[in-house]
């Protein structure tokens, strides 16, 4: 389809919030995963909550609630199967097939069928409404005013997902969500190295292609109360896709103490004592941030908080062997900039790294670890992780590329043994970090894997106008 000089900015009473914050003031979150077991109920729910689901165009300093949908979701909704099969085929699937199971790594523990939520075992997961609010207090009674209206329109909760606020770290204690992409036209400005198409996330405006991608646009004959935007490309369709996104949410829990234990065993002395300046120098080059969120490649030798936002640089010129970032770590797989094919450091290199580019809106959960434990050869005592949740408007380009061909192949960037570090399943051959250093690079080998998948499920976050589109069907 062609592209159209259209940009979400002027439609931001549409979107819902989180396509354009993370709501970062809001420090208390939970996420409630509903069933729909009577559709006439969840519509006349749906129809209020269209009116309760937060819009981009409001800062929101009290609480909020975005919502979203599974295909199977939709599809108890009374949403026609034709209508359904318009959504893009990994939305449809959904994410536990045993093609994507394969391809996400998502095997032993982390195969969908011991998931605790999402998998071919549990419950339907159809709705996620997503709440936060600006402390635990108000985020309770907004939890249960939220479940009992569901409760009250035949909306069973499968699982309350709760989340903790770790003051801007993950468990493993990095510094997370410093880098973002900016969206040509919308929200804050960036540096063009780091701003992509609005299309790339939000359906139904130009990609980084320039075109529209692949979404519902419907016949007009079925949106007879013309409550849906036409569909810009001129095909004289209602979009039911416009002004949304694709929306991946994943439980990954975290083993904090096999991290460190595996980090400081790597890092010892002659003498077999603990050296804690190269345990955090190792733990860092794993990450390619240093705990504080400093680059390797601005402070290559010891954090620097001052560096601790700093996200304007790029690899190739200054650090093209990896050097201070090793080719292997965790940020430069999930973003490797200008250091790939075609042409490293140059603007087609970025080109084709930001056709992978997804919005993370993820959320922590569980305890923080004891640090006095953190190196006890004991097994997990709790559950603690991250609520992975990204936003984009293609997922098997942008989430799935990113897991299967950056993430997870020990084959990244002319590596040939090892995935992520931090993150990678440790499939064959995945389970070498490699430290590029000169005269001699070091090896870590055999590292266990530390993130394991507990459940997962693809969403589609609508639009406003979309949302209300829904709650009438069946009028
Ligand atoms: C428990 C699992 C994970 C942990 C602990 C983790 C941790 C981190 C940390 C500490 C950073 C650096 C700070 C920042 O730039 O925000 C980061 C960046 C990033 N992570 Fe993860 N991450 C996890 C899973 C994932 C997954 C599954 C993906 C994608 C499939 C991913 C994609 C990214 C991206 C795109 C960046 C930004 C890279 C950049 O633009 O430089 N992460 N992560």
């Amino acid at each position: 389809m062609a592209a159209v000089a259209v940009t979400p900015a002027q439609d931001l009473a549409d979107l819902q919030g989180l396509l354009v914050r993370g709501y970062g003031n809001l420090t208390s979150a939970c996420f409630l995963l509903l069933e729909i077991d009577e559709p006439d109920a969840a519509r006349a729910w749906l129809a209020l909550t269209a009116d309760l689901a937060t819009a981009a165009d409001s800062r929101p300093t009290a609480s909020s609630l975005n919502v979203a949908f599974t295909s199977s979701g939709l599809r108890a909704l009374g949403l026609d199967s034709t209508v359904i099969e318009m959504f893009s085929n990994e939305f449809v699937e959904g994410i536990a097939t045993p093609f994507r199971q394969r391809l996400l790594g998502d095997t032993g523990e982390s195969a969908p069928a011991s998931w605790a939520w999402g998998g071919p075992n549990g419950a339907p997961i159809h709705v996620a409404v997503m709440l936060y609010a600006v402390d635990e207090g108000a985020l309770a009674t907004l939890r249960d005013a939220e479940t009992r209206r569901a409760a009250a329109h035949g909306l069973r909760t499968v699982s309350i997902l709760d989340t903790v606020d770790l003051g801007g770290s993950e468990h493993f204690g990095f510094s997370d969500g410093v880098s973002q992409p900016a969206m040509a036209g919308l929200g804050r400005p960036d540096r063009s190295a780091n701003t992509v198409a609005a299309g790339e996330f939000v359906l139904g405006y130009p990609n980084q292609y320039g075109l529209l991608g692949e979404r519902p646009v419907l016949p007009r004959s079925a949106d007879p109360m013309e409550i849906l935007s036409l569909d810009v490309a001129g095909s004289g369709g209602a979009d039911l896709g416009r002004n949304g996104s694709y929306l991946v949410f994943r439980q990954l829990s975290q083993d904090v103490r096999g991290f460190w234990r595996t980090v400081d065993h790597a890092t010892r002395r002659p003498d077999g004592t603990s050296d804690p300046v190269r345990r955090t120098m190792l733990a860092s080059k794993m990450v390619g941030r240093w705990p504080s969120g400093a680059s390797l490649v601005v402070t290559p030798e010891n954090d620097d908080p001052s560096y601790a936002k700093f996200n304007d640089f790029l690899y190739q010129d200054v650090d093209r062997d990896g050097l201070r970032c090793p080719v292997g770590s965790h940020i430069r797989r999930a973003n490797p900039r200008d250091s790939l094919d075609p042409s490293p450091g140059s603007s087609r290199s970025l080109e084709v790294t930001n056709h992978h580019r997804i919005l993370r809106r993820g959320r922590e959960y569980g305890h923080r670890v004891d640090v006095k434990t953190l190196f006890d050869e004991v097994g997990e005592d709790e559950e603690r992780g991250l609520h992975f949740v990204c936003l984009n408007a293609n997922i098997a380009r942008q989430f799935e590329f990113l897991q299967k061909t950056w993430i997870n192949s020990p084959k990244f960037d002319g590596l040939h043994e090892g995935d992520d570090p931090v993150v990678g399943p440790r499939q064959a051959l995945g389970d070498t970090f490699t430290v590029p250093a000169s005269p001699v690079r070091t090896r870590v080998r055999g590292m266990p894997r530390f993130v394991a998948v507990r459940g997962g499920a693809y969403f589609f976050l609508p639009g406003r106008r979309a949302l209300r589109y829904l709650a009438s069907l069946g009028d």
